[in-house]
């Protein structure tokens, strides 16, 4: 499946382009990156099947697993979803551009590989400005999963993206580091209101200002044997968003009586502590937030350091918290 990656194919190395440049190697066919408020996405054409074929070889990902589409406004919805009810319009006049992912009927426009042939496609519009100009420069709906290589940590900034797919694809809108830092929350809508609205991701929306606006919301579990089965929403696979040595997820008692060692990196919540060869600290002040948009970038320079394995501090719960244990009890199973 290599050759079928552009940037393979024509020998090259990708760059730094503007949103012209990239939205007219978007419109024909080729995959470039750009910057969302979560993480970089690895964009194509959504409505070209070679395109997102071309997205499923760059990220050695497998066929199983679907892909975001991601649009340049809430009222270009119709070109991806067959029906939109008056629940996902409600949530998307509240939330986009924003962190919030919806599942809806695929419509005629995309492609089954994007939805791994499941009947619903994921929609989302993204926060950051020149994300959306390049998406309407493309003038079709962008397919985009996180611009990492499948299982490893997304990318938060310009030079991750290049890092790990500098010859694959073909170039990178840089729109700075992610203020967001974990991707979006994706999530299933009934149209029933009644229905609570099921989380299939924790992500970059809490759950707290969800359920103000979508009423009931509950957690699909992982164990969950129906949205395990079709829907498989890898995201949630219990391996997943690796760093390349060994992690362990600790609680804060753990932590405090680990003893120190130089081979130890410490991914710590709002203190760090001497003796260890390489120290992160998520938040100071203990803002989630702020931890959440640290903790990729974080976990790269701890796998970077030359430890040989990592130690992490569970964060507290609320806020964009349980999103951080979720991707950190994940990098913890690989
Ligand atoms: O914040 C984000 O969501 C980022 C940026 C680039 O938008 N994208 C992202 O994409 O994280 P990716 O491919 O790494 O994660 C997409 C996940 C899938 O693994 C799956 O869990 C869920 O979204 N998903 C997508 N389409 C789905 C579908 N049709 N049914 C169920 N789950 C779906
Ligand atoms: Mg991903």
């Amino acid at each position: 499946m290599w050759d079928t990656s552009p940037a393979i194919r024509y020998g090259m190395s990708a760059s730094r382009m503007t949103v012209r440049e990239a939205a007219a190697a978007l419109a024909a066919g080729q995959l470039v990156a750009f910057g969302t408020e979560t993480v970089y996405g690895l964009g194509a054409d959504a409505t070209n099947a070679d395109a997102v074929a071309g997205i499923f070889a760059a990220k050695r990902r497998p066929a199983f697993d679907p892909l975001i589409v991601h649009l340049a406004d809430a009222s270009d919805v119709r070109l991806a979803v067959a029906d939109w009810s008056d629940r996902h319009r409600r949530l998307a006049a509240a939330f986009w551009p924003g962190p919030l992912t919806m599942l809806a009927p695929r419509g005629p426009l995309i492609p089954e590989l994007v939805t791994s042939q499941l009947p619903d496609v994921a929609v989302r519009v993204p926060a950051v400005a020149s994300a959306r100009e390049l998406i309407a420069a493309a003038g079709v709906p962008i397919a985009a999963p996180s611009a990492n290589l499948f299982g490893r940590i997304s990318p938060t900034t310009a030079d991750h993206v290049l890092d790990q797919l500098a010859d694959r694809i073909d170039g990178v809108l840089d729109t700075g580091p992610c203020a967001v830092g974990v991707e979006s929350t994706v999530v299933r809508v009934p149209d029933e209101p009644s229905q609570p609205v099921r989380v299939l991701r924790l992500g970059g929306l809490g759950l707290d200002a969800l359920a103000e606006v979508a009423g009931p919301v509950e957690r699909a579990a992982d164990s969950d044997r129906a949205e395990l089965t079709a829907p498989q929403s890898p995201g949630r696979l219990p391996q997943h968003y690796a760093p390349r040595v060994p992690l362990a997820l600790l609680s804060p008692e753990e932590i405090a009586s680990h003893a120190p060692s130089p081979d130890v990196g410490l991914l710590a919540w709002r203190s760090g502590r001497d003796g260890f060869g390489s120290v992160e600290v998520l938040s100071p002040a203990g803002d989630s937030r702020e931890a959440a948009a640290r903790l990729f970038a974080a976990m790269r320079r701890l796998e970077a350091s030359g430890v040989s394995r990592i130690i992490a501090e569970r964060v507290p719960d609320d806020g964009l918290g349980a999103a951080i244990n979720d991707r950190l009890s994940r990098a913890a199973a690989s």
